[in-house]
């Protein structure tokens, strides 16, 4: 069974899957789509890294193994069809919907769910109605905010190792086959906020057309790389 989605293909195997990152980028609910050489190998082996990472720290992900350049190894979970955002600071859509200062932190994570649908560009939904919708149980929701804060400032510690603010992330959870909640799709400069002083090291600099992603996506691996092989 084959899945293609905007940056990656995924190839379930019994309980076991394979992700292979493609080089496309995308932005604005896919409006925006480019290419860049190199992309794919660099978002692989970062979610490799951190997902490792959180592994180690108890924090189960479906990240089993890499394959360099540009594969993983993960467990095969059925996806629930959410973004659960843990921010630390405030920007991007949270200073639309309420405005508010860029760069302002909170005192406590904010953590929003968001229903992953282009068509009605990803809306926000009130933890509460995931029920109602069909989504997820309370239990599963409730274990899925309390997942990702506790990922959120495990990898906001690594990212500060490595010389990197970590102002917001995004993850994405399915259920193993033993129904267990378990962090799924990717952690890269894609799906989370990652600053040093004034500089964007994440997907912002692709939306708002600031530099060459790749360049300052490298700078991230880099430095990621750098600081597990300590
Ligand atoms: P937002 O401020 O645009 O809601 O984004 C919050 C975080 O979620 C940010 O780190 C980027 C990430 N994100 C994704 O990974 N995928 C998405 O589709 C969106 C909208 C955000
Ligand atoms: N992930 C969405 C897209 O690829 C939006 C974004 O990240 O800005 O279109």
């Amino acid at each position: 069974m084959l899945y293609e989605g905007k940056t990656k293909i995924v190839e379930i195997r019994g309980d076991e899957a394979i992700v292979r990152f493609k080089n496309d980028i995308t932005a604005g609910d896919g409006a925006k789509h480019d290419i860049f050489e190199g992309k794919g190998s660099i978002c692989a082996e970062l979610t490799a890294i951190t997902m490792g990472y959180l592994n180690r720290q108890s924090i189960p992900t479906h990240f089993l193994d890499f394959y360099p350049p540009n594969t993983l190894k993960v467990v095969a979970l059925r996806m629930f069809p959410l973004e659960v955002v843990v921010r630390f600071v405030k920007t991007g859509s949270f200073i639309r919907r309420y405005g508010g200062v860029e760069g302002e932190s909170f005192s406590r994570p904010v953590v929003e769910f968001f229903i992953k649908d282009d068509a009605r560009h990803d809306p926000m939904v009130c933890i509460n109605h995931l029920e109602t919708l069909g989504i997820a149980s309370k239990e599963q929701a409730r274990e899925m905010s309390d997942t990702a804060i506790r990922a959120a400032e495990l990898l906001r510690g690594f990212f500060q190792r490595a010389g990197f603010d970590l102002w917001d992330i995004k993850f994405e959870f399915g259920l193993d086959g033993n129904g267990n909640v378990i962090i799924g799709d990717e952690i890269s400069p894609d799906t989370c906020r990652l600053r040093r002083k004034e500089e964007i090291f994440d997907k912002d600099v692709y939306r708002h057309d600031i530099a060459d992603p790749i360049e300052r996506y490298k700078e991230v691996l880099e430095a990621c790389r750098s600081i597990v092989s300590q």
